[in-house]
């Protein structure tokens, strides 16, 4: 049996839900997209419309709701993304530190391949052994897949040579077509569950911040008060890296540009 069709005021529930709990704006043309990504849950579920699903996520104490923003957010990533930012981090921000623990976040974290780039580069570049990795996302199915650090072998691509002999561990047996991120790299990354939209400070401060691809989703009034929430757990002086297409300008006027896509906090 197909799939039931999404109507106009049936995808303007998941429109509002989604804006309300995650700050996505879905515009008009992602009805085909909503409509495709929750068929096979619908399916899964018996359920006759997307209305009466859309009934199960406000259901009183439903998982539901963390599976349909799973199924609704767009979670491509890659390893060594935007590689400028990689080597600002190695070339202007590393050879500032000294002592004293650094701790770097990357904000929308997706399935890890951000957060394990910078563990990589921060072990190979980093001058002390004092630091550590947060990665956070909204979609609880991502943030398991990046607790597990196991990635097809074709995620490797991007991950030059001598890095992944060092920190990746290629599969046999029943892994094999997958590699593993080393134990030294995963011990100091963590991942957790977190809503740019809700209260950040139990993630405490960081030096640096990755908040790439994800402001692409929002309209300018969610923009300015995530980045104004991001940026309180950024120290005075600390570094922000947004996605190469995406831009602070007249987001918040305690960041200045200092290269392309890369802010830095102001000191007080
Ligand atoms: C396209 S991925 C970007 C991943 C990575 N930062 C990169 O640049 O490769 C966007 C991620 O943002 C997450 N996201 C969207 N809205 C969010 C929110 N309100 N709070 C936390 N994460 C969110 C999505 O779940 C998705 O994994």
């Amino acid at each position: 049996m197909d799939h039931p069709t999404l109507s106009d005021s049936e995808f303007t529930l998941f429109q509002k839900m989604m804006y309300d709990v995650t700050g996505i704006h879905l515009t008009e043309v992602k009805k085909t997209l909503v409509s495709g990504r929750l068929a096979r849950r619908i399916k899964q579920l018996g359920v006759g419309s997307y209305g009466d699903y859309f009934k199960l996520l406000k259901k009183p104490g439903s998982t539901e709701m963390q599976i349909a923003v799973d199924l609704l957010t767009t979670n491509e990533t890659f390893f060594f993304r935007e590689q400028k930012h990689f080597d600002f981090l190695r070339d202007r921000v590393l050879p500032q530190w000294d002592g004293g623990m650094r701790r770097l976040w990357s904000a929308a974290s997706s399935s890890g391949e951000e957060a394990y780039t910078l563990a990589m580069v921060m072990a190979e570049h980093a001058r002390t052994d004092a630091w550590e990795i947060v990665g956070t996302d909204i979609s609880s199915r991502v943030v398991e897949k990046a607790q597990r650090g196991q990635y097809p072998l074709e995620r490797a691509a991007n991950i030059p040579r001598p890095l992944l002999t060092r920190y990746c561990l290629k599969g046999v047996g029943s892994q094999e077509g997958t590699f593993l991120v080393a134990d030294t790299l995963r011990k100091r990354t963590r991942f957790c569950h977190a809503n740019l939209k809700g209260d950040l400070s139990s993630l405490g401060s960081f030096d640096v911040i990755f908040l790439r691809n994800v402001m692409i989703y929002f309209d300018m009034p969610t923009k300015q008060q995530i980045v104004a929430r991001v940026i309180q757990q950024l120290k005075p002086g600390g570094y922000m890296m947004v996605g190469h297409s995406e831009s602070l300008n007249g987001v918040s006027g305690a960041l200045k540009p200092v290269a392309p896509s890369i802010y830095q906090k102001s000191l007080p």
